[in-house]
Order: C-alpha cells, then sequence, then structure tokens
C-alpha cells in the first residue's frame, strides 16, 4: 500500500465527464493498494485508516493517469529522414508515394529487417514513450503487407507486450496499402487479408483491432468494408484511416460499421460529423501528423461541440509523424485544434482509452482504476502544457508499481 500525499493538483479524469472537466483537484492524495487506486479525494478528507500508509510526498506536483497513446505503428524498419528534405523543398506526401517512397519504402525495409533487429529498435522507442508518463500503446501492423511479414509484426508486439512494463494493444493494419507485387490485382490481395490472415490472427490471438486506410493511393470505402465485415465475423474489432488527406466517406464509414475509433479525419464534412455524433466511435485527433505534412488539423471543437469523444495520440511512424512524444501532440491540440487542456489531458487518457474500449480498467485515477500514474513537475495542468519541457514526467508508475524515477 502506497499514499501520494501534497499533490499540487491531480487530475482524476473520470470517463463520464464532459471532455472539458477532467476531475481536477487540488491539494490531493490518492491511495494506492494492490496495483489499484483505492481512494483519490482531497487531502483533506484522507480516511483515518490511510493516514498511516507509507507515503511519496508529491511536493505540490501535478498527478495524471497514466497516458494513453492509442493509434501508433510503432514497427518498422528503417526511417525517412531523406524524405523530410524533399517535403520541405516542396514535394507532397502523396508525390513522393507515387515515387516509391513514403509507406512502399517502409514496408521494404521492414521486410529486410529480423525480428530481432525489430524488437531491439521498438523496445527502444517504448522506454522512452515510458519515460515520458506513456503506460498504455496501442500498435499497428501495416509494413509487412504479405503473411510472413505482418505476422511478423504482430508476433514482435505480442513478445513486446510480455517483455516490458508499456501495456500493448494490437491492430491489424494490412490494408494499409496494396504492395506492390499485387498492384495489378488488388482483389487477390483482400483475398490473402480475409481468407488468409484475419484467420490466422483470429487462431493465434495476434490483434483486438482490424484497421484499414481509405484514401486515394490505398482502399476504397467498399474494400474496406468487405475486410471489415469479414474481421467482426472473426472477432476483431473496428478502427478506421479516415479522411485523412480527402473526404472520403471515412468517418460515415466508421459509424456505419460500428467501428471503436476513426482516426485522422483531417478532412471531415458535415455529413461525417452527424454521422459519429451518438454513434459511440471515438475521433482520434493526430496532431504530430499534420504538423509534419503542414496539412490542416482536425476540427476538434467542431466534434467537441457536437458531443463527440476526441482522443489525442501521437501517430509515431517513420513518414508523417515521425515523433511519438504524446506530450507535444497534446500541446499541439491546445494550440492548433482549440481544445482547452483539460480537454487534450482527457483525450490522452480517459478518451483514449475509450477508443482502444478499456475505458473501465484504465484512464482515470477514480478509486477502483488500474494505479497506471505519472507525476509531471508543474504545479498544475495548464502550467504543464504551456511551459513545454522536453520532459517533464518524474516518475511513473504502472500497476501501482515505480517504473521510471528520474
Ligand atoms: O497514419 N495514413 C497512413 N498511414 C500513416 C503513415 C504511414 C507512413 O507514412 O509510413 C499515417 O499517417
Ligand atoms: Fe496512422
Amino acid at each position: 500500500m502506497r499514499l501520494l500525499r501534497n499533490i499540487g493538483e491531480l487530475a482524476t479524469c473520470p470517463p463520464e465527464n464532459p471532455q472539458h472537466d477532467a476531475g481536477l483537484i487540488r491539494k490531493a492524495a490518492l491511495v494506492i493498494e494492490e496495483g489499484i487506486v483505492a481512494w483519490s479525494g482531497p487531502e483533506s478528507d484522507l480516511p483515518t485508516e490511510f493516514e498511516k500508509t507509507d507515503a511519496t510526498d508529491c511536493q505540490g506536483n501535478l498527478v495524471i493517469p497514466g497516458l494513453i497513446d492509442c493509434h501508433t505503428h510503432l514497427c518498422f524498419g528503417g526511417w525517412r529522414g531523406d524524405e523530410f528534405e524533399m517535403r520541405l523543398a516542396g514535394a507532397s506526401y502523396q508525390e513522393i508515394a507515387a515515387v516509391g517512397g513514403g509507406i512502399a519504402s517502409t514496408v521494404k525495409a521492414t521486410r529486410e529487417a529480423s525480428a530481432d533487429q525489430l524488437t531491439r529498435k521498438a523496445a527502444r522507442i517504448l522506454q522512452h514513450m515510458l519515460a515520458l508518463g506513456v503506460t498504455t500503446v496501442e500498435c499497428k501492423s501495416g509494413y509487412g503487407l504479405d503473411e510472413e511479414n505482418e505476422l511478423k509484426q504482430l508476433e514482435i508486439y505480442r513478445v513486446l507486450d510480455a517483455q516490458q512494463p508499456v501495456e500493448l494493444v494490437s491492430t491489424f493494419l494490412g490494408a494499409h496499402i496494396v504492395p506492390p507485387e499485387y498492384t495489378e490485382d488488388r482483389e487477390a490481395y483482400l483475398d490473402l487479408l480475409i481468407d488468409v490472415l484475419i484467420p490466422r490472427i483470429n487462431r493465434d490471438g495476434l490483434a483486438e483491432y482490424c484497421d484499414a486506410f481509405v484514401e486515394a493511393g490505398a482502399f476504397t470505402a467498399e474494400e474496406a468494408r468487405r475486410l471489415f465485415e469479414a474481421a467482426k465475423r472473426q472477432g476483431l474489432k473496428i478502427k478506421l484511416h479516415a479522411d485523412q488527406l480527402s473526404s472520403g466517406g471515412g468517418a460515415s464509414l466508421a459509424a456505419e460499421v460500428g467501428a471503436v475509433s476513426a482516426e485522422h479525419l483531417e478532412y471531415i464534412d458535415e455529413d461525417g460529423i452527424s454521422a459519429l455524433v451518438g454513434s459511440g466511435t471515438v475521433a482520434v485527433s493526430l496532431p504530430l501528423a499534420s504538423l509534419y505534412l503542414g496539412e490542416r488539423y482536425l476540427p476538434a471543437r467542431r466534434l467537441i461541440d457536437a458531443g463527440v469523444p476526441v482522443a489525442v495520440a501521437t501517430d509515431f511512424n517513420p513518414g508523417s509523424a515521425p515523433s511519438f512524444h504524446l506530450p507535444l501532440a497534446m500541446m499541439l491540440a491546445c494550440l492548433n485544434q482549440q481544445m482547452t487542456p483539460q480537454e487534450a489531458l482527457m483525450g490522452a487518457t480517459s478518451r483514449a482509452a475509450r477508443a482502444i474500449d478499456r475505458e473501465q480498467r484504465i484512464g482515470s485515477l477514480h478509486a477502483g482504476y488500474q494505479a497506471d500514474i505519472v507525476i509531471i513537475d508543474a504545479p498544475s495542468l495548464n502550467h504543464w502544457l504551456y511551459h513545454f519541457t522536453p520532459n517533464a514526467c518524474r516518475r511513473v508508475f504502472k500497476n501501482g508499481a515505480e517504473v521510471v524515477l528520474t
């Protein structure tokens, strides 16, 4: 049992709160018992039974739930620093893809890399993410695009989930792009995904979600619909890369198929917003991708004001978002998506938990939640997201055990 006392500001982030209300409590305390939050509230209300518990002095700092990065492409071979320079010189993301760069070049590098190399690289990145206060990460395949290499990526996630403290949530993104060897026969590639890969993934429990990139140059809404029907039959839940570079009806498709989340949505239109309202689908905003691509941002204000939950994630990948800095994404959500600091924090905790169907277990610091807890070197949430430092995270607890102390 451990008591965290002298918390300057505690963000409890209850999932039932509206997004603008992160459940902030000044001068708070929190009790951890067997990996679970046993009690949290104003320190002056601490029940007497906990008064003698071993105490950690939080020195007036901010305490938040462990951050949840609910959209990443964690495992990939190589990097694409050369494309960074091309984009700065004016080439678009899609122009680079059309000449063999982009996702296809990472597919090549990922196929060439051994499982061991990829595992070590992803493990190191997870260490950095944990040090920023990120305790749960959704991670997609999508750089293998054949049987051997899609399974290789998903297997790496399974190994890493067991090996280190960050909880991983795996998503099958075989429908990222049509790989080069199938460009003349897209149907055959979809058949491979539906008839071979999805049943195998289901049999071996290798992923919880099925995702697809619906965009010109990737997959049509009709193709994704067919894939999702097969995935749902095999017990996979649905996520969707939707309306990222153009309005392609992705948000409406997400609502139609009962997707847990629709991600990107930079080009969502009014019909898409109406479709998401009341659908239960979480909108996942990825402001780092907008920053790096010089693209528009998801219209968070319109979505939140219409009652759609908006999560904030990094989209970490070697092309459109080569940064895994979730607090930076939260700051950008404030500056470029007009989200308040409380909305951004809810976006990276309770709303992100909903985007991975875990909102009853993580993403909040109410009694009964898993004790994934971060102490931030700042007196308040506003101060943390306004006074940006490379890493303000001081201590991290996962399931109640201390895993980072700086
Ligand atoms: O979410 N949009 C598709 N996929 C990724 C980019 C992947 C890449 O460029 O390698 C994204 O932005
Ligand atoms: Fe993505």
